[in-house]
């Protein structure tokens, strides 16, 4: 759907094009015009559809009209995190660049001051986490009454972060009113509820599945050892055949784990660096911005530090965990193949992860394929014999039902049998057959990594 049959205004159309979108995206054409009727809005569409520019756009125009009046701001947008904040500003400056309009940020790890200097002035717009809005509340220096418009933006992930007692009570703040546009990934039930209490005959613009991930996206899963540092020797074999490797976020469960996979990348002299919930305003920054200028090159992150981060071009996510809840995993995923381009994403799987696989392939409603062979499979057969030629191709009729189980592993610790426990050799039947061979497999390795673990 091209922009200019939505009813955005001429200035709003140039920058669109400027900023070099061509098509609106669904939510984008589904969306903004009846945001541009004054309609309150529920959008629902994955991560990675657009829904910045489904409330930015219509925004701009909407505040061609009026201006802005000391301390009361005409429209609130709310952002779980300060990345996101931050990029919801950069939008309205990229998008809004012929409008001139008085943006406010209001996040938390800046200082007051400048914050205050701006919301005095009177601004447009407002970009804010919720808990740094309600201490400016607190201080008396802010009042709501003159809000126009009031975006919630990714709100399930506003809920995973226990944001929604906060926003029901800047809610209550803001004049009946006025408009209302809201958006989310999912749609859990408590989501739900608050839409039916903020929402007043919402047009609903649903864009595919709300669990649904990107068909871009190309998704495996690799069995992996649940011993750490050879998980992260796993991990690493794995990124060393990777074919096309631009740059990859790799997700971890926990904090801790970040770090430690930060640490261990460095010492194996991956460009690596990690971005977690506990990291300054300032660093946390730098570290995204070092990453999108390509000066870095793995993104070591947990949910919470990366939800809806807006990398355009990450070629790679690794799960290094399988991630906890199911959602996150749609979430973690809508990182890569953004915007039509074609993405990968891989999960490394241990045996005790097996079940939160399965919520996870449930809830995307399809199985996602083995990189390799199936687990059980794999633990049936044993290491191969290495050094068969690499290009050979593997004969079908070996298939592995045919084959005897061979002995278990010899001697010393006990291991879990992985994939690559036959580095350097084409698995010759353990499920590649032509046709699902990937391409990299072929290839010689540029580089094979110690064992030796951080
Ligand atoms: N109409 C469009 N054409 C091309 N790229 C777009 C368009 N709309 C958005 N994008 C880009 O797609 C990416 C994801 O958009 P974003 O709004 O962050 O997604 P969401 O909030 O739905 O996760 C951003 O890099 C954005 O610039
Ligand atoms: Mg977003």
């Amino acid at each position: 759907m091209k922009f200019e049959k939505l009813g955005l205004s001429d200035k709003v159309l140039k920058s669109v094009k400027e900023a070099g979108f061509d098509e609106a995206t669904p939510i984008q054409a589904e969306g903004i015009p009846p945001a541009l009727e004054r309609k309150d809005v529920l959008g629902l569409a994955q991560t990675g559809s657009g829904k910045t520019a489904a409330f930015t756009l219509p925004m701009l125009s909407l505040l061609e009209k009026g201006r802005a009046r000391a301390r009361m701001p005409r429209t609130l947008i709310l952002e779980p995190t300060r990345e996101l904040a931050a990029q919801v500003e950069e939008a309205f400056e990229t998008l809004g660049k012929y409008h001139r309009l008085t943006i406010a940020l209001l996040i938390g790890g800046v200082s007051f001051d400048e914050q205050n200097a701006k919301i005095d002035r009177g601004a447009d717009v407002l970009i804010a986490t919720p808990g740094r809005l309600l201490d400016h509340i607190e201080r008396g220096k802010l009042m709501l009454h003159g809000i126009d418009i009031f975006v919630v933006d990714e709100a399930d992930r506003m809920l995973d972060m226990g944001f929604i007692p906060d926003i029901e009570r800047i809610c209550k703040l803001l004049p009946i009113t006025r408009q209302t546009l809201f958006f989310s990934a999912t749609m859990p039930p408590e989501i739900k509820r608050i839409t039916n209490q903020f929402l007043h005959n919402p047009v609903t613009v649903e864009v595919s599945k709300t669990s649904s991930t990107a068909d871009t996206i190309e998704q495996k899963k690799v069995k992996t050892s649940s011993v750490p540092r050879e998980k992260r020797a796993d991990m690493r074999r794995l990124i060393d055949k990777m074919d096309g490797i631009k740059n990859a976020i790799i997700f971890a469960n926990r904090k801790r784990t970040v770090g430690i996979i930060e640490r261990s990348m460095k010492k194996h002299k991956y460009s690596a660096a990690a971005l977690h919930g506990d990291m300054d305003q300032h660093s946390r920054m730098q570290t995204l911005k070092a990453f999108r200028d390509n000066e870095v090159t793995f993104l070591i992150a947990s949910d919470v530090a990366a939800r809806g981060l807006d990398i355009p071009d990450v070629s790679h996510i690794i799960n290094f965990d399988v991630p906890v809840h199911a959602e996150d995993y749609v979430h973690r995923i809508g990182r890569t193949g953004r915007a039509g381009r074609e993405g990968h994403a891989f999960m490394l799987v241990t045996d005790e992860e097996t079940k939160a696989v399965k919520a996870i392939e449930n809830l995307i409603g399809k199985e996602i394929e083995w990189f390799g062979d199936s687990l059980e499979k794999v633990e049936a057969e044993q290491p191969k014999q290495t050094g068969k030629p690499r290009n050979r191709k593997p004969k079908r009729e070996a298939a592995s039902e045919d084959r005897k189980p061979k002995r278990k592993q010899r001697g010393g610790r006990k291991r879990e049998p992985s994939v690559y426990d036959d580095v350097g050799s084409v698995p010759d039947s353990s499920g590649f057959h032509e046709g699902n061979m990937p391409d990299f497999l072929s290839r010689p390795l540029t580089r094979v990594s110690s064992n030796k673990e951080a």
